[in-house]
């Protein structure tokens, strides 16, 4: 038995991708791809929890399937796929609602409770819920192990548990996924504030730095981000956790130690090492962004047609055994 192991992660057009997404995801997927069997799959169902405007979210669907394929992601190699080409996703989760999820369980889901707090009125019952749907994106395809930025630990942890009770209450049928989280860049934090991870409804928009920024904007970004007291470069989460995050950036960018970052802005301060990160960062979108532009929509089209082929395929195979154990004919 040498099987490969598999692996599943997504992300939700909800807004436009940023350097905490590259970063704490798909820079870590692109790694995975030779080792393992990967489904990479842009969730789109997840991203109607909030309100969307209809058209932007078509056309932020597919943006996100050309982000994979510019980052780096082979279609060869891994099945890219949207969530809304595979119905067994939705039909699943109906099914772990019902049999193995307690309100109790969501209720104790952070996000949700941050999402929530101006009230709950306002609320999707869909955006409660959203941990479940995440629960059968992942048990469909029984996968092995789910790379995610750190923010998603508590959701892949109630997946394993709806899937132990699932398992208890019926018989044997999915297997339990393990979290994989990066040592550097799980959690990205915001420009402006280190208390806050970087995010597409960051205060405003200049924490964030999007991956379709314009060059100059990136630029700025940097070069205005917050810095801590004192003036050496160094690696310091309790004392410089402003200088920390944006070594952090510079070192997944170039892949040079935080120790060899320390020392070729030893003496200079701040200001220095904030150019050169804005010319690391520039660098690496400039480029990013020419291959996105050269990803046509054609392509995009076939590679979902075949990602959801053979998803499917799958997913119908692990949906069926779920039927016939709750007795659904
Ligand atoms: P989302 O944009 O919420 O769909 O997130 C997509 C993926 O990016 C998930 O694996 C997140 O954990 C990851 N992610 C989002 N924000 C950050 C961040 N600031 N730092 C690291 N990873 C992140
Ligand atoms: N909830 C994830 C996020 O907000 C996206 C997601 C949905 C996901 N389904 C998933 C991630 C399955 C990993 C596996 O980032």
């Amino acid at each position: 038995m040498n099987q490969k192991k598999i692996i599943f992660s997504g992300i939700k057009p909800s807004g436009d991708l940023h350097l905490g997404n590259y970063l704490g995801a798909i820079s870590q997927w692109v790694e995975l791809q030779d080792k393992y069997k990967c489904l990479f799959c842009v969730v789109n169902y997840h991203a109607i929890t909030v309100r969307q405007d209809p058209a932007i979210l078509k056309q932020r669907t597919k943006d996100i399937v050309k982000i994979y394929l510019a980052s780096g992601i082979n279609s060869q190699k891994a099945n890219i796929f949207l969530q809304s080409d595979v119905y067994e996703h939705t039909e699943l989760a109906w099914i772990l609602n019902c049999t193995s999820t307690r309100m109790s369980d969501l209720n104790l889901m952070t996000q949700y409770k941050d999402k929530s707090k101006n009230g709950e009125n306002n609320v999707s019952v869909g955006l409660f819920d959203y941990p479940v749907l995440m629960a059968s994106d992942i048990l469909l395809y029984n996968t092995d192990i789910v790379p995610v930025g750190d923010d998603q630990v508590q959701h892949v942890e109630l997946c394993r548990d709806l899937a132990k009770r699932f398992n208890h209450d019926y018989a044997p049928t999915f297997k339990l996924p393990e979290v994989m989280i990066r040592k550097q860049g799980a959690r990205i934090m915001s420009l402006n504030n280190p208390d806050n991870k970087m995010s597409k409804s960051d205060d405003g928009d200049s924490g964030c730095i999007y991956l379709n920024d314009d060059l100059d904007t990136v630029r700025k970004k940097i070069m205005k981000s917050v810095t801590d007291s004192g003036n050496e470069v160094k690696y310091d989460l309790l004392e410089k956790p402003a200088v920390s995050n944006l070594m952090t950036i510079y070192h997944l960018l170039t892949g040079e130690s935080y120790k060899d970052i320390k020392n070729t802005y030893s003496g200079k301060g701040y200001g220095d090492f904030k150019k050169g990160l804005a010319d690391v960062v520039v660098k690496f979108l400039g480029e990013f962004q020419a291959k996105l532009n050269s990803i046509s929509d054609a392509q995009v089209e076939k590679v979902l047609e075949s990602g959801a082929t053979c998803a499917k395929v799958l997913a119908e195979e692990t949906l069926k055994k779920v039927k016939e154990r709750v007795g659904i004919i």
